[in-house]
């Protein structure tokens, strides 16, 4: 089968389309015939030059994808059953989506909703899953009325975020290093956007004015601060990225005289029960929502090497969507 194949066995990383075999399946595993593939942070790292993400040598790149079943010994997953596949180490330690099959085990499979298309699951893909996480771990905190704060509001999980929040009835503020996005924010659902160094203000103190009502970060490192010293009493952030830095660096204050909480979210290793529950709520938003309007580009696989370099500078507008099928 043809496949983007990301090779840093040798001296220099070679990366490219290649016939490549298909991984024999063990027992457990499921084949999907894949109909999308998408671009995401993580797969930039996994191809990069001496990736500390890449957990083999050699390996088709691709952490998530959506087709259809086409050999399963799984009754949870039967022939013809339309799936998304992500999570484990597909496409860091083993074989991943930019292909035209993949096989993976039956844990790292949701089947969609009838009202999402392959299509749509790959524009959401990993970071609309991580947005849609993020937006049902506020809620279940309790998301009072006012200003959500989005950061990274042009990425993957951002544009996510930005649109679902609207959808579901919140005020989602866009927080962006690329302001010329501004229209195309406000009209994902933005109420506003701001800046990157918009989010707090009194630098010299150390809180800022109590300002959001929760907060969907795929950022990190300082703007992450910048955010829990900002949020309003008893308000939290869902932190799911680490775009500006893994080291977080700030103070109890904001835990211990706000009372804010600091939410974890990982949709990579989330249980079957947590995917089920968000993809449920993902179908629920496809009622209103246009997930088409959230696609910055469809690419072949011979578009990925580009595509790739877009999103590990961050110029990406929403989704890249590869079609293995195309050429
Ligand atoms: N925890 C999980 O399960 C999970 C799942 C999916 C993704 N993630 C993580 O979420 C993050 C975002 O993923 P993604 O696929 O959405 O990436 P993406 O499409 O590349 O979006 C990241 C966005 O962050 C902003 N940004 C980039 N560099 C920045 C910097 N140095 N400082 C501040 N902002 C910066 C840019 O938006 P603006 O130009 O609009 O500012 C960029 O578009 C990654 O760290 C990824 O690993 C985690």
């Amino acid at each position: 089968m043809r496949a983007f194949l990301i090779d840093g066995s040798g001296d220099t990383l070679e990366r490219g389309v290649r016939d490549v075999d298909l991984s024999a399946t063990s027992a457990d595993d499921v084949r999907v015939r894949i109909d999308y593939s998408g671009v995401n942070y993580k797969d930039a790292l996994v191809a990069a030059p001496l990736s500390r993400v890449r957990r083999a040598p050699r390996l088709v790149g691709g952490v998530d994808a959506a087709g259809v079943v086409t050999e399963s010994h799984d009754p949870g997953f039967p022939v013809g059953q339309r799936v998304a596949v992500h999570g484990g180490d597909l496409g860091v330690g083993r074989d991943g989506g930019f292909a035209e099959f993949i096989d993976a085990p039956a844990r790292w499979l949701s089947a969609l909703p009838d009202t999402l298309s392959t299509r749509d699951a790959m524009i959401i893909g990993t970071a609309g899953i991580a947005a849609m996480a993020s937006v049902l771990a506020l809620e279940h905190h309790g998301l009072d009325e006012g200003d959500v704060l989005v950061t990274g509001a042009t990425g993957g999980v951002g544009s996510l975020a930005v649109t679902l929040l609207a959808a579901r009835g919140h005020a989602p503020v866009a927080s962006t290093g690329s302001l010329d996005a501004r229209e195309w924010l406000l009209e994902r659902g933005a109420r506003s956007v701001i800046g990157r160094d918009e989010i707090a203000d009194r630098p010299d103190r150390v809180l800022a004015s109590e300002r959001w009502a929760g907060a969907v970060d795929c950022v990190g490192g300082a703007t992450l601060h910048q955010i829990l010293r900002s949020l309003r009493y008893g308000a939290a952030v869902a932190a799911s990225g680490l775009v500006a830095g893994t080291d977080l660096v700030t103070t109890v204050y904001p835990f211990i005289t706000r009372s804010v909480a600091l939410l974890g979210v990982d949709v990579v290793e989330a249980p079957a029960a947590t995917r089920d529950r968000v993809w449920a709520a993902l179908g629920e938003a496809a009622a209103t929502v246009d997930f088409n309007a959230l696609v910055d580009r469809e690419v072949p696989l011979e578009g990925l090497d580009d595509a790739l370099e877009v999103v590990a500078r961050g110029s990406s507008r929403g989704r890249i969507l590869v079609d293995p099928s195309a050429r």
